[in-house]
C-alpha cells in the first residue's frame, strides 16, 4: 500500500504523514529532505544550486549522512532545495531512489507514506490513496514561523511569507513535475481544520480506498 501526501510548504504534510505512518506501521519518506540535502550539499561545496552539473553531482553523491545533516530545515536549505528541484536531471536521480523506496519499503514494512510535492502525480502515479494538503500562503507562513520559533530560530513573518511565495511560484511554474493535485487526490484545506480533523478526513479516505 502506498499513500501519497502532496502539497506546498508548511501545509501540515509532515505531521499528517507521521501520524499515518505510525497508524498503519508503514515506512515514511519525506521527499523534501532529499532535495534539501542536495541543495545543502551544493552550498557546502561552495557551488551554485542553479548550476546543473554541480547539483546533479551532489544528487548522485548523496549519502545517508547527508539526509541527517544539521541545517536541513533551515530556510537557506529550503531555498537552495527549490532551485535544485527545478533541474530535471536532479529529479531523475532522486526519482530512482524514491521508486526503490516504494518497491521495497525499509524495515520490511507493508506500505509506505510519501510526503512531497509530486509524489502522487509523478513519483507513484498509481498509488491507491492520494491526498493533497493546501492552504493560503498566509496560513502557512504563520505555521512556519511557529515551527521555526519552536526550534529556537528567530523568524520574521514578512520574510517567511515572501520566501514561501517565491518557492510556491517556482514550484508551481517549473516545467518538470509542477506542484498540482493529482486528478484522483482528495484535496484538504486545513486553514479552518485542526490537525485531528485533517487526520480523521485522511483516514476515512484511505480506509475507503483500501478496505480491510
Ligand atoms: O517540503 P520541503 O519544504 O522540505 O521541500 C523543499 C523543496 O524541495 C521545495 O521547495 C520543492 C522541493 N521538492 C520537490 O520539488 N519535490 C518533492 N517531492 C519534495 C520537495
Amino acid at each position: 500500500m502506498i499513500i501519497t501526501v502532496d502539497g506546498p510548504a508548511a501545509a501540515g504534510k509532515g505531521e499528517l504523514t507521521q501520524r499515518l505512518a505510525a497508524h498503519f506501521g508503514y515506512a515514511r519518506l519525506d521527499t523534501g529532505k532529499l532535495y534539501r540535502a542536495v541543495g545543502l550539499k551544493v552550498l557546502g561545496a561552495g557551488g551554485d544550486p542553479e548550476d546543473e552539473a554541480a547539483a546533479v553531482e551532489a544528487a548522485r553523491a548523496l549519502t545517508g549522512d547527508d539526509l541527517e545533516a544539521p541545517g536541513l530545515r533551515s530556510e537557506d536549505a529550503a531555498l537552495s532545495a527549490s532551485k535544485v528541484a527545478a533541474i530535471p536531471a536532479v529529479r531523475d536521480v532522486l526519482l530512482e531512489f524514491q521508486r526503490g523506496f516504494a518497491a521495497a519499503p525499509p524495515g520490511g514494512a507493508e506500505g509506505a507514506v510519501f510526503d512531497g510535492r509530486d509524489t502522487g502525480t509523478v513519483v507513484i502515479p498509481d498509488a491507491p490513496a492520494k491526498l493533497f494538503l493546501t492552504a493560503s500562503p498566509e496560513v502557512r507562513a504563520t505555521r512556519r514561523v511557529k515551527q521555526l520559533q519552536e526550534q529556537g530560530t528567530e523568524a520574521i513573518y514578512g520574510r517567511v511569507l515572501q520566501e514561501l511565495k517565491e518557492r510556491d511560484a517556482r514550484d508551481t511554474s517549473r516545467k518538470v513535475a509542477p506542484l498540482k493535485p493529482a486528478e484522483d487526490a482528495l484535496v484538504i484545506d486545513p486553514s479552518h481544520l485542526d490537525a485531528d480533523a485533517v487526520y480523521a478526513a485522511a483516514l476515512e479516505f484511505i480506509s475507503a480506498k483500501a478496505p480491510d
